[in-house]
């Protein structure tokens, strides 16, 4: 990974999946790193990094060249209840909030926001191909999207440079998404989910990392950008690519039946989750001349499997 010109750095949510590798690249390169926890005494770092309270979060960000905010309740740790969605709402939109609030304490504020968001933004969609122009879409995911998008806007204003990073799916050995997808076809259970054509927009950890710290240091990255491989593919053919790396077949079970067990399964997140997509392509940061290490799905899960 290149060298950054960060030297001081805020992460919250910093001992998530996406936080920890972050913090791990960012401390190897010699950035002295505070990571933002709720529990700072339970949090394991990397030589470089500490871990703080929110509270801290003021003292924290003065003088820092850039925070990035990657808190929030996990969205498929549980099923869907009116408590869980209201938890993974209030999680994003209050973290982001303290930030707003933090930084009116800050005399030496940091440049930029790297904010994370989610393609859940655009909703679902069709065959489509969505860049980051395309208007919000509808249902919860969406909703928390567009909510906690906004929430982070209020930093513009303090003349700080945001970066609404749009993940898509994140691929990587460590946890997140793909053990997840991997378990039930090693167990030669694996099958196409629902009809297999929707949208299955993803991207690999180490892309994501280098995204994050290209949107942190130039200052042609502003806005929403969408943080996902230029190869979104059908959900179908995601499940093949990982089934002939797991030398597993896929059963060709009707569309009806998967449906209904994922429903039966997991509740209401099945659909927005796993049964409905979006086909996402990142324009803005193949624009700004970003060039991604694993833009085919081959070349991703031949690295992670
Ligand atoms: N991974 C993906 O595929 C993916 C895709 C799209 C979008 N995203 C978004 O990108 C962000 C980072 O993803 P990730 O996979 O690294 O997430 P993650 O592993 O779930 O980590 C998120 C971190 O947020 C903190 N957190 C959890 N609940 C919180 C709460 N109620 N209030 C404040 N902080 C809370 C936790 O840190 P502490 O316990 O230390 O406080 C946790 O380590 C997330 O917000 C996620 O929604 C991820």
């Amino acid at each position: 990974m290149g060298r950054s010109r960060l030297n001081k750095i805020v992460v919250t949510g910093g001992t998530g999946l996406v936080g920890r590798r972050l913090v791990q690249v960012l401390a190897d390169q010699g950035a002295q790193v505070a990571v933002v926890s709720r529990n700072p005494e339970r949090a394991t770092l990397p030589k470089g990094a500490e871990a703080y309270p929110w509270m801290e979060l003021p003292a924290l960000l003065e003088g820092a060249d850039a925070i990035f905010n990657l808190a929030g309740e996990g969205i498929a740790d549980q099923r869907w209840s009116p408590e869980r969605k209201a938890a993974i709402l209030l999680s994003r939109i209050e973290s982001t909030r303290r930030i707003v609030e933090a930084l009116q304490w800050v005399s030496k504020k940091p440049s930029v926001l790297v904010n994370a968001s989610a393609t859940g933004f655009y909703g679902a969609h069709g065959l489509t191909l969505l860049d980051e122009a395309a208007g919000p879409g509808e249902g919860f995911l969406a909703k928390v999207c567009q909510a906690w998008e906004q929430e982070a806007e209020a930093v513009m204003v303090k003349g700080i440079r945001l970066v609404k990073l749009r993940l898509g799916v994140v691929l990587a050995k460590e946890g997140g998404a793909l053990p997840k997808m991997a378990r039930p076809v090693k167990l030669f259970l694996g099958c196409t989910l629902g009809s297999g054509q929707q949208g299955f927009s993803w991207i690999h950890l180490e892309d994501l990392i280098r995204l994050c710290l290209e949107a942190a240091q130039n200052p042609n990255y502003a806005g929403a950008i969408n943080a996902t491989s230029p190869t979104p593919i059908s959900q179908r053919v995601f499940m093949g690519i990982l089934a002939r790396h797991l030398h597993r077949p896929l059963w060709p079970l009707p569309p009806a039946l998967t449906r209904l067990s994922l429903k039966w399964l997991l509740g209401e997140m099945a659909e927005p989750m796993l049964l409905q997509g979006a086909y996402v392509y990142p324009k803005k940061a193949l624009g700004l001349g970003f060039q991604f290490r694993f833009g085919e799905p081959e070349a991703a899960l031949a690295d992670l499997l």
